[in-house]
């Protein structure tokens, strides 16, 4: 590929940079602040058929199996739908049963990923109602689904997603705020999401600027051997992808779990040379959030905690301005794409390049 650099050491740092203007863009001409609600031609769904689904089942491989995770929590939340994601080459092989109620929802950057594209053709074979959430105009994934929407990040040219990422999952809270309106979401909590999602661009700058602390805190966290990463709910799927991230970048071991889930068996990880990046938002779990730090302070392991203030709990906290509970996870993940980022830098990685891995897996 030879897109400009743009003054940028690598396609990953102007991707991540790239990110406000790469949300503006997804939220363009979709906001209609009369209604409170988005319009999302694309989808191919009148207001009857809106209603009718009774499941939202998202399926992607790696960072977009990740966005998708989140996509299922703001369907959720938003629309009350019941709704979950599930890598879509794992799927396809469990002969699932294809409900005519369900929505598919097939995600997929570059819209060329064999597995989603397998998965999508058996579900169609099936009689499934599937919709693309697709980065390339044109690509497989976009001509083979029923509807859908595209994601408007632009051209992404690094191995790893970073600014694709961001943007499918600011999609889906358009997804799941228009399927909520139609639904029973109220106006003031539709307008309660708008505002939130007009707040994004900034606060996304706003992280960005702090570049040069989460550089300095990456020097001393790149000699670990191995990190973990954790966070309840909303917060987990951040805590998937930015370990995903860094193992893809930095090849530096790490490890995702539910900050719950620590006392039934990775706690026995936990000792100095172990850090563990904790994501603690300011919402109803920030207590719970608060003793799994001091679960691991007690062994004493490292903590990084990004959060929407100073955690004492922690050795270090990366501060990420609020944004409304449901829009907080978006921004959470920006400062991890840094972290790795400088992680893999500090050890001399080639980062938009990463051994073993393709942009695009167009095979089985
Ligand atoms: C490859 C890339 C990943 C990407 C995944 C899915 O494995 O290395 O970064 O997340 O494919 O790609 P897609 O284009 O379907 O989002």
């Amino acid at each position: 590929e030879s897109y400009d650099m743009g003054g940028h050491d690598t396609y990953m740092h102007k991707e991540i940079c790239e990110q406000p203007d790469a949300v503006d863009r997804v939220l363009r001409g979709r906001i209609d602040d009369r209604f409170s609600t988005v319009h999302l031609g694309g989808l191919n769904l009148d207001a009857r058929e809106a209603r009718g689904i009774r499941r939202v089942k998202i399926l992607g491989c790696g960072t977009s199996y990740h966005a998708g995770l989140i996509g299922a929590g703001l369907v959720e939340s938003l629309a009350r739908i019941p709704a979950d994601a599930e890598p879509a080459s794992e799927f396809r092989y469990r002969n699932p049963v294809v409900d005519p109620d369900t929505l598919y929802i097939a995600v997929s950057q570059s819209g060329e990923t064999y597995d989603v594209l397998a998965a999508v053709q058996e579900l169609k074979r099936k009689g499934g109602r599937v919709l693309g959430v697709v980065n390339v105009v044109g690509s497989a994934i976009a001509r083979e689904a029923d509807g859908g929407t595209y994601v408007h990040a632009g051209p992404e040219v690094c191995v790893v997603s970073t600014k694709c990422f961001t943007n499918t999952v600011v999609a889906f809270a358009l997804i799941a705020l228009h399927l909520g309106r139609i639904r029973d979401l109220s106006v003031a909590e539709g307008k309660r999401i708008i505002e939130g999602l007009r707040k994004l661009p900034a606060q996304i700058s706003e992280i960005l600027e702090t570049e040069d602390e989460i550089k300095k805190l990456a020097a001393q966290y790149a000699d670990a051997k191995s990190m973990m990463f954790i966070g309840r709910v909303r917060g987990y799927p951040v805590a998937l992808e930015a370990s995903l991230k860094l193992k893809e970048i930095s090849y530096i071991h790490a490890e995702a779990y539910p900050a719950s889930e620590l006392k039934h068996g990775p706690l026995a990880l936990i000792e100095p040379a172990l850090p563990t990046v904790a994501i603690v938002p300011d919402d109803e779990l920030l207590e719970k959030n608060r003793a799994a730090m001091e679960e691991i302070k007690a062994r004493s392991g490292r903590i990084l905690a990004v959060a929407h203030r100073e955690q004492e709990k922690a050795d270090h906290t990366i501060v990420v301005p609020k944004n409304e509970d449901e829009l907080d996870p978006i921004l959470m993940g920006i400062p991890l794409q840094l972290l790795a980022y400088h992680t893999a830098l500090a050890l001399g990685r080639d980062i938009d390049k990463p051994r073993n891995l393709a942009k695009s897996v167009t095979v089985e």
